[in-house]
């Protein structure tokens, strides 16, 4: 009767919480395949065999913030910190340009130095160079005023993961002054005020149950955002979390081909996270059913410094050579990176 459930999934793109439970425990290879088939179907349905790719500048690992499993948490006397000068963000964004780049993403801690005055400005050399690309914010947790200001300057998309839906678990994986209310506030801000919003979660997070898998599945569908990010969790070695076991691939993947049934139209990522647990993580993602790719653009010097989890790949590369990389990565399984700014169709 799981296969029931997938099959009520794909009609009518949603589930009960007991629904869910049930499907995430009861996954099996056979089931997951008839999902991966399914998810498939509707990916192709909306956006063929195009994978967008986004150009991701990591331009702060400062932050004030001090998230369990983070390894730019503030209290990582080891991590190395840099900020990137907006002119070295312009750097990015040019030759990000000539690789056919159309979205910019601009991520970074939680970082006082970059006010937004700072912010604004950056957005607005960004479009007035290059008025026909999109430009994505992910730097955190915002006023609903300096997010309206971010807007009005140009910003288009903003990604704020919701992490975990369940107040008990948020609070497992954040210190006290964090509020998942506040943070689940933030992504309601984002989308009145017009942003194509991203949230999303880590698969396999220490203490993460099914129960709160459903929850957040039950949670974005109710957002109904334009975009979900969704990776494993990877444990980093200066955290408190330096000694629990990643997220696998196979729940990620389930994840990833469940969201697609649910919110057929939605932007999904093959994350660094997931290329980064397996190989061919980013590869198997896609034919889960995600449907962008989001390859680094920061300066090779600092790119080993933006280090979120362990083994993080790509530290070493070129932007053209990742850009490349996945190219034929995507190639390899029957799809084609395109030059395009990859507006969401969920709208
Ligand atoms: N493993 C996997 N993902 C992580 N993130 C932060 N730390 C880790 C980790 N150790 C994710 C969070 C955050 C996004 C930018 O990266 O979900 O929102
Ligand atoms: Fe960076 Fe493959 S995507 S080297």
């Amino acid at each position: 009767n799981q296969k029931s459930f997938i099959d009520k999934l794909h009609k009518e793109h949603t589930l009960t919480k007991e629904e869910w439970i049930t499907l995430i425990e009861g996954r099996t290879p056979e089931l997951s395949e008839y999902l991966f088939s399914l998810a498939r179907k509707e990916r192709h349905r909306y956006y063929g065999h195009d994978v967008y790719v986004r150009g991701l500048i990591e331009f702060t690992n400062y932050c004030k913030n001090d998230c369990l499993y983070c390894g730019i948490r503030k209290s990582n006397g080891n991590a190395h910190r840099y900020r990137l000068s907006e002119e070295d963000i312009l750097n990015c964004c040019k030759e990000g340009y000539d690789l056919g780049f159309r979205t910019f993403v601009l991520q970074g801690g939680e970082d006082g130095y970059y006010t937004d005055e700072r912010i604004i400005h950056l957005i607005r050399m960004i479009k007035e160079q290059y008025p026909d690309c999109a430009i994505t914010l992910s730097i955190g947790e915002k006023s609903k005023e300096s997010y309206q200001a971010y807007f009005d300057a140009g910003a288009d998309r903003y990604l704020l993961r919701h992490e975990t839906y369940n107040h008990e678990h948020y609070r497992q994986l954040h210190p006290s002054n964090l509020s998942p209310v506040h943070r689940q506030q933030c992504l309601r801000n984002l989308k009145d005020i017009g942003y194509q919003v991203g949230c999303g979660f880590m698969v396999g997070s220490p203490y993460q149950t099914p129960e709160h898998l459903a929850e957040d599945m039950l949670f974005m569908k109710e957002l109904n955002p334009h975009m979900i990010g969704i990776g494993p969790f990877i444990p980093h070695h200066d955290t408190p979390f330096a000694g629990e076991a990643a997220g696998t691939l196979e729940l990620t993947l389930y994840m990833l081909g469940l969201i697609r049934l649910m919110i057929p139209k939605v932007l999904l990522p093959a994350t660094t996270a997931l290329g980064t647990i397996h190989p061919k993580g980013r590869e198997l993602g896609i034919l889960a059913g995600a449907n962008v790719v989001m390859p680094n653009l920061s300066p090779t010097e600092v790119r080993k410094d933006y280090l979120l989890y362990d083994n993080k790949i790509c530290t070493g590369d070129e932007s053209a050579q990742c850009r490349h990389c996945l190219e034929m990565r995507m190639k390899s399984v029957g799809y084609q990176v395109v030059t395009d700014r990859g507006d969401s169709l969920n709208i």
